[in-house]
Formats: C-alpha cells, structure tokens, sequence
C-alpha cells in the first residue's frame, strides 16, 4: 500500500488464489473457479508524509526516532477500554481460565517480541505461555487444542510461514488472534480476532518501531487478560499501567543517547565478530540487538544469555573482543556483572546498556536508560542498540533501509 498511497486510499484487498482482470476504467475479480466476486474497495486512511523521510537521511533513523510517538499511538486509550480494539471474540473469565496454554508465534523480530512478554502472560495471568519461531511451529505438529489460544504477530502481516502457522492452529481447533501493524493485511483476515499495533508505516527493512509497539500492546494484552481472571493484584496491573503511560517520555530521554552511541558505534565499526549478552528478559533484548546488527552492519553477532557463558561461549573471548551487555532487572544484576567481569579478564572491551546504579568504572561504555518496571524494560533498552546497528551501518557506508538479500515481507516460504 504505501508504494502506491500517494495516489490513492482505496483499496480492494485480495484472498488468495482470486483473480483480478484491469481495464482502464474496472476491475473485474474472480475466485479460483473463475466465478466473479463483488468487491468493495476499503478506505486505508494513511497520510502519504508518513512515508516520506522528512528531513531524515534513512527510514530507519525515522523510524527510531519515531517510537515516542508510535508507542503513543499504540497505548492509544487500550487501557481504558481494552475491549473496543478486539475484534468478534469476547475474552470473558470462562474462556481465559479453560486455556492450558498460551502459544505465540512469529518470525524474527516480531518473534523476538514474544520471548519478551512470555514471561508477563505467565507472571500476570498465571497461563503457561511458549514461544516458536513460526517456520518451526508449522512443521512440528505442535500440541494445540481448543484449549490453546495462539496469538501470532507479523509487522507486515504477510509473511508466508506465520500466515501458514496460524491456518494450522485453527485447523487444530485453537482461537487465533493476530497482532498486525498493517490494515486490512492477510493475517487479519484469516485470524478469529486481531489487533493493530498503530506504529504507522514501517518502510526500513530492519523493523523498530514495530517491535517497540508490539512490546506495549503484548503488555496492554496480558493485564487486559489478567483483570478478566482476576489472576493478579490490582495494586500490580494499576501500577503497570502507569509504568506504560509514561513510556513516551521515557523513549524521548533514551533518544537522548544517540550522539553517545554514535561515539560508541566509531569504536566498533570495523569489528568482524561482536558479542550480546543478557539475562532473563534481558536476554530477549540481546537476541533482537544481534539480529538488527546483523540485518545492517553484516557483523557476525552472536547472543548468549550470560549464564551460558561457560557452557561453550567464553571459548571464543579473547584480547579486545566486544561484548554488549543488557543489564536491567535488578534481581539479576549482580550475576550479570560477574559474568561480564569475567570476560573482561579474558581481554574483552565491554559495552553495556542499564537503567541499574552499577559501578561505572569497570566497563569501558555505560549507555543509561531510564528506569521502568522490569516487565516493560526492553521497550527502552532495545533503543540504544537500535541506534548502534544504525551507525555501525553508517560509519560502514551500507545501505541502511535496505541490506542485501533481505525483503520488507517474507511472502515466500
Ligand atoms: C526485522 O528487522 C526483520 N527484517 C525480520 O526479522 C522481520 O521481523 C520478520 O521477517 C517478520 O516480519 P513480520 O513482522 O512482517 O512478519
């Protein structure tokens, strides 16, 4: 849509298999069996500036700078009536207490989502919750039922193996409910119920605002479900929900940060291996941070939770080898630094970003992020590494918005 949204906002949308015959001045569609169907175009109320750089070099430098807003747009007023941006299925108390488990499902980043709000569907709703990656959900003959809800999140709403994934949950009787950041995409129309995440037009191929919007309304999601199963205190849900209405403000402080990381990324742009690690949720973020590194500066990166560090890792440190560590949750932290101390004596220069009061001395870069209830963490931490990918990228010459052999939309398995 935003290729041709200069032009026009009406849009047919297309099933798969139908046909479209164009002349100058109709359109006729057809099914597969080449019998006509009546179609109505739908109105795609998107303004044409929202996919234009303004004034930015790249997309993506747009798009991060963006998530004040976008993750503004996201909250929107879901916590206040959470229910209105739920389509056709009504989560009552019956139907969310029946679930033996919750099964998220995506691909890449939006999977990287999952894996950081698993933790706050089992904390909040007290609902095992698992993640996959959908190219391998779709193949395992996984164990779902009508006792299952699968939620599935794609930015594009298009990508083949989460659109295939979701058909196999339903085929398997579960509800599915899709996260999508695109109106009227094909995820939405083949899931039984679906949320937008409101990021707006996400153009660069490494997706940022996107991740950040699917954080919140994951979160938005699981204290919606949590206040129907009356699994948690409200002393708790209440003070989460104040935690996300003061994210914007937040995203806008760790903004801040970016001529520091842009100081930070000189000193490791030529770099040929670079290392993220991370514990617990904090690990979520090193995953999303080696593959955005990855996407667009095509260093090898690799990301360990730390205490795997000495299951096989600490083999490959060596003298003056970089290592990126998240540091949030203050139940952890004290494990983190000792395991980032121990790289440092094996001669690895250490970069770590943390919202924690930590002894500044021993790492060579702090990147501070302001301090946010744990659960909601990686929505801040993730973008000061967001910014690094993006002027490692720079300081290489490399084409930001869109690196080699990647697409926008995986539509093809
Ligand atoms: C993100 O930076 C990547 N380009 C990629 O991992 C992406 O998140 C993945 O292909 C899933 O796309 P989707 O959210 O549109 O389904």
């Amino acid at each position: 849509m935003p290729a041709i949204l200069s032009y026009t906002k009406n849009f047919y949308l297309m099933e798969d298999n139908e046909i479209a015959e164009i002349y100058k001045d109709k359109i006729i569609f057809y099914n597969n069996n080449l019998e006509e169907v009546k179609k109505q175009p739908k109105l795609i109320d998107l303004d044409a500036s929202s996919i234009e750089k303004n004034g930015y070099d790249d997309f993506m430098l747009k798009e991060i700078n963006e998530q004040t807003l976008s993750v503004r747009e996201t909250i929107g007023f879901k916590l206040d009536n959470p229910k209105v941006y739920i389509e056709n299925l009504d989560f009552n108390k019956e139907y969310l207490s029946s679930l033996n488990k919750i099964y998220i499902v995506a691909c890449g980043t939006a999977m990287h989502a999952g894996l950081a709000t698993s933790n706050t569907f089992e904390k909040l709703c007290k609902i095992p919750t698992l993640v996959d990656i959908a190219s391998e959900f779709r193949y395992k003959n996984p164990l779902i039922d009508d006792k299952t809800l699968c939620i599935f999140i794609s930015q594009s709403g298009e990508t083949a193996d989460t659109i295939a994934a979701l058909k196999l949950a339903k085929s398997k009787g579960s509800k599915t409910l899709a996260i999508s950041n695109v109106i009227g995409s094909s995820i939405t129309r083949e899931a039984d119920v679906f949320i937008y995440t409101h990021a707006g037009p996400e153009i660069a191929v490494a997706s940022t605002k996107a991740y950040t919007s699917q954080l919140v309304l994951l979160n938005i999601l699981a204290i919606h479900f949590a206040e129907i199963l009356e699994s948690s205190s409200l002393n708790l849900l209440n003070s989460l929900k104040q935690d996300i209405l003061l994210l914007p403000e937040k995203i806008e402080e760790t903004l801040k940060q970016s001529e520091n990381v842009k100081e930070i990324s000189k000193q490791l742009y030529k770099e040929k291996d670079i290392f993220f690690l991370g514990r617990g949720i904090d690990y979520s973020v090193a995953l999303e941070a080696s593959l955005k590194l990855k996407e667009i500066s095509y260093i090898h990166s690799e990301a360990y939770a730390s205490g795997e560090l000495k299951h096989g890792p600490i083999a490959l440190i060596e003298d003056g080898i970089k290592v990126i560590s998240i540091l949030t949750d203050e139940d952890l932290v004290a494990k983190s630094v000792s395991n980032i101390q121990e790289v440092i004596t094996r001669g690895a220069k250490t970069i770590v970003v943390t919202n924690q009061d930590i002894d500044k001395k021993i790492f060579d870069y702090v990147i501070k992020i302001p301090k946010t209830n744990k659960l909601l963490s990686p929505i801040l931490s993730v973008i000061p590494l967001q910014l690094l990918a993006y002027y490692i990228s720079k300081q290489k010459g490399l084409d930001v918005d869109k690196p080699r052999n990647l697409a926008k939309s995986v539509t093809v398995e």
